[in-house]
């Protein structure tokens, strides 16, 4: 059967582009090198935070299939990247699946698709990466097929703006493909923002992701002098966030987690420095003050039982939350696991409560979340906040536990609690 759009990669971003794409009426395909993931899906199971089960089956009603058979991209008007962009052991990028990928629509490219990348990636991969490999089998982009990036701002959790509400930044290798690819995406999303090419637009997902990542950096360093100086930076936060224009409020916290913050950013300082040789100073420095915060969270822990004649050798340490983010279960990069490793390393027992997690992997050891939550912060010699997750209620884990440490600023600071 022909298929409108073919995803390639049916992850966090894959997914929700297809159910979008499948509820605007467009028949779907979904192509992943996984075939859990697949039969997941073609059993109405959704594997991601964003998704119920419910909505894929209202997929599968919808016409979607996922498959592991290459040969239906063929098929696809129109094909969609999505697979992950992670760092090689160097810390540089690793592309091998943006490569892989690209090499299984080359031997499946017609006249007249459209081939579109989303993975977050440095300016020129769609030029200098992928044109190439598509270009093999004697198809011209621009003249023969389309080809275009637009950068994913998928949002997990996020209950205000979706796929269709956030608007999509697309860049084509010649002004049709970007009419092409806008065209495309006008199907399904409200807003289509056009970029002088694809340069641009790999260059503004990554400006995006950097912004985030150096203002966390700066409420971070912040955190720690505001303490030394009895200074209450959550107050200091709320209050310029009163201020109408010019500022927006960034949060300090245990370290950055996600796939996102800790990861893009080297893709645009490595590509600076490999093609012109010197830093991109703002991001490697943001990058040195967040790597240091699970450090201090741990030291500020042992701090805080030191006030009450502890070691931590030997102390209960519950951690609530061990998510990257709020409300959500995904783990990835999680500042929790070096928080953890560096407590248990000074011989602390550390216990963890997650309403999304039940067991959670910590180096070679897996943790069971406890039992009773209540009970657990009754008990511990230290309650740690790591992620605010709304079912956590502030006020009730300071009335319970003896000792807070609250690196979200959920809970009432008062004699037995303290904030980042
Ligand atoms: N998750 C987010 O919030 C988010 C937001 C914006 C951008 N991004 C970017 O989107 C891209 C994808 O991220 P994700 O979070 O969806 O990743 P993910 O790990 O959730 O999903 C990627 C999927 O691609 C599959 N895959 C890997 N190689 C493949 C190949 N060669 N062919 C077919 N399938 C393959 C994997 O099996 C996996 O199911 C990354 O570049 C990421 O940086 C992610």
């Amino acid at each position: 059967m022909a298929a409108d759009l073919a995803v390639i990669g049916l992850g966090y971003v894959g997914l929700p582009l297809a159910q979008e794409a499948s509820r605007s009426g467009l028949t779907v395909l979904g192509f992943d090198l996984n075939p859990d993931v697949v039969d997941g899906l073609n059993a109405g199971r959704s594997h991601v935070d964003d998704l119920e089960d419910s909505d894929v089956e209202s997929m599968l009603a919808a016409g979607f299939t996922a498959t592991t058979d290459a040969a239906g991209i063929a098929s696809a008007s129109t094909v969609v990247v999505c697979v992950p962009t992670p760092l090689s052991d160097e810390g540089g990028p690793d592309l091998r699946a943006v490569i892989s990928a690209c090499e299984t629509i080359a031997a499946h490219l017609r006249p007249g698709m459209l081939v579109i990348l989303e993975s977050t990636t440095y300016p020129g991969t769609t030029d200098e990466v992928v044109r190439p490999i598509l270009e093999r089998g004697g198809l011209v982009a621009g003249a023969d097929f389309h080809l275009a990036f637009s950068p994913e701002r998928i949002d997990p959790g996020n209950p205000t703006f979706g796929m269709r509400n956030t608007p999509k930044v697309v860049g084509g290798q010649t002004p049709a493909c970007t009419a092409r690819a806008a065209q495309f995406y006008r199907h399904f999303v409200d807003t289509v923002v056009e970029a002088r090419g694809t340069r641009e637009a790999e260059t503004a997902k990554l400006l995006e992701n950097t912004y985030r990542h150096i203002n966390i950096a700066l409420v971070n360093e912040m955190a720690m002098f505001c303490h030394e100086l009895d200074i209450d930076l959550w107050d200091v936060i709320r209050l310029a966030s009163s201020k109408p224009f010019g500022f927006q409020p960034f949060y300090p916290g245990p370290g950055v987690g996600g796939h996102c913050i800790p990861i893009d950013p080297n893709y645009l300082s490595h590509n600076v420095r490999a093609r012109l040789g010197y830093p991109f100073r703002f991001v490697e420095l943001a990058q040195e003050i967040n790597a240091t915060m699970p450090t201090y969270t741990a030291q500020r822990i042992q701090n805080m039982l030191n006030r009450d004649g502890k070691a931590v050798n030997g102390s209960t340490v519950l951690l609530l939350g061990v998510t990257y983010k709020q409300d959500i279960a995904d783990q990835r990069e999680s500042p929790a696991v070096p928080v953890a490793r560096r407590l248990m390393a000074l011989g602390a027992d550390v216990v963890f409560h997650d309403p999304h997690v039940a067991t959670w992997r910590v180096d070679n050891g897996d943790l069971e979340r406890v039992p009773d939550l209540d009970a657990a912060i009754a008990a511990a010699d230290i309650t740690v906040v790591l992620q605010g997750h709304s079912q956590y209620d502030g006020e009730m884990i300071a009335k319970k536990a003896g000792r807070v440490f609250d690196t979200r600023g959920i809970t009432p600071v008062s004699d037995h609690v303290e904030h980042l």
